[in-house]
């Protein structure tokens, strides 16, 4: 009998028993990754990045390359017929004739749902604008749990911007659906977390949060630490993101009023928000995220496949 075609555009795609399970089969491609070499052979992956990517993309390629599939690529807009002023709609219609899963990234909010709308292969939003990034979400997911043991019961800074910040809106709407979470929103006034995450995510679950413009006042509260760009691509007017771009810089010296067992992460890419000096502090964590990322997309393709192992 035919599956029906699921795609993933928002992290609340995912129920929280799937993502149990999206993690457990990471942790068993981790330990057996063997079992998962042919997983994919004979499938195509397109993967449609319409906005820079490094992580997403190359995870991506390497998810599928690692299940013994293969990958068709877009890796620039202006090189596809978007520049002629083809439609998502018509992209996803096309790239349906020639791949099994689509991962797209787009610069505008609601480009992958149209996407899935249009395409009868499951689409994966790999990054819609300021909208959302559930694939990073995977990443964040499997990192906390590693690092921490459970995605419960946690006081989780959020640093940075978290207007635009996809990864951010991502986040707490995954974490805010498992108990005793509390959330501490660190921001310029000018990027604070929107009031449509704030209401859905946080409010109408009653979940506690704190809004603050201070890092150092409630950094020792933490039990992670979510640092984020403040994004140029995403202003209007370069001479506001030149006053707000360090707005925060992690340095060592700021760690020294944390908890030894705190967690920094990141999605990564960064530009000056984290000093590379933290680099080597054993509670940086950002590029375990990045490679929890490529095992939770392996995971994912194969969810959205329907397929198993050998
Ligand atoms: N975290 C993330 O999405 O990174 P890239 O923009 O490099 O894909």
């Amino acid at each position: 009998m035919t599956q029906p075609v699921r795609s993933v555009i928002d992290i609340l795609d995912l129920s929280p028993e799937e993502l149990d399970r999206l993690m457990d089969t990471a942790e068993d491609i981790i330990a057996r990754p063997e079992r998962y070499r042919e997983a994919c052979r004979y499938k195509k992956l397109a993967a449609l990045f319409f906005e820079p990517s490094t992580r997403t993309r190359l995870s991506f390629e390497a998810a599928m390359h690692e299940l013994g599939g293969a990958v068709l690529s877009v890796t620039d807009a202006a090189a596809s017929s978007a520049a002629k002023g083809e439609s998502v709609a018509d992209t996803a219609k096309t790239v349906s004739c020639y791949a099994d899963i689509i991962a797209m990234r787009h610069p505008k909010e609601g480009a992958a749902l149209v996407a899935a709308r249009n395409a009868s292969i499951p689409v994966i939003n790999a990054g819609d604008g300021g909208h959302c990034h559930p694939t990073q979400t995977l990443a964040d997911l499997l990192t906390i749990r590693r690092e921490k043991g459970r995605l419960s019961n946690l006081t989780v800074g959020l640093c940075g911007d978290l207007k635009f910040g996809r990864t951010v809106h991502s986040l707490i709407n995954a974490l805010s659906r498992y108990e005793g979470l509390n959330f501490v929103l660190i921001s310029p006034e000018e990027l604070k977390l929107p009031s449509y995450v704030k209401n859905d995510a946080l409010k109408a679950r009653g979940i506690p949060y704190s809004q603050t413009t201070d890092l150092e006042a409630v950094i020792g509260n933490l039990d992670i630490l979510y640092m984020t760009r403040v994004q140029r691509e995403r202003f209007f007017n370069e001479e506001d993101y030149l006053r707000l771009k360090d707005s925060y810089i992690l340095t060592p010296e700021k760690l020294k009023k944390a908890r030894p067992d705190l967690s920094v992460m990141h999605p990564l890419p960064r530009v000056n928000e984290i000093s590379v000096a933290v680099d080597d502090d054993p509670r940086a964590c950002y590029f375990k995220q990045v490679l929890n990322g490529k095992y939770m997309r392996m995971a994912l393709i194969l969810m959205l496949l329907n397929l198993q192992p050998a």
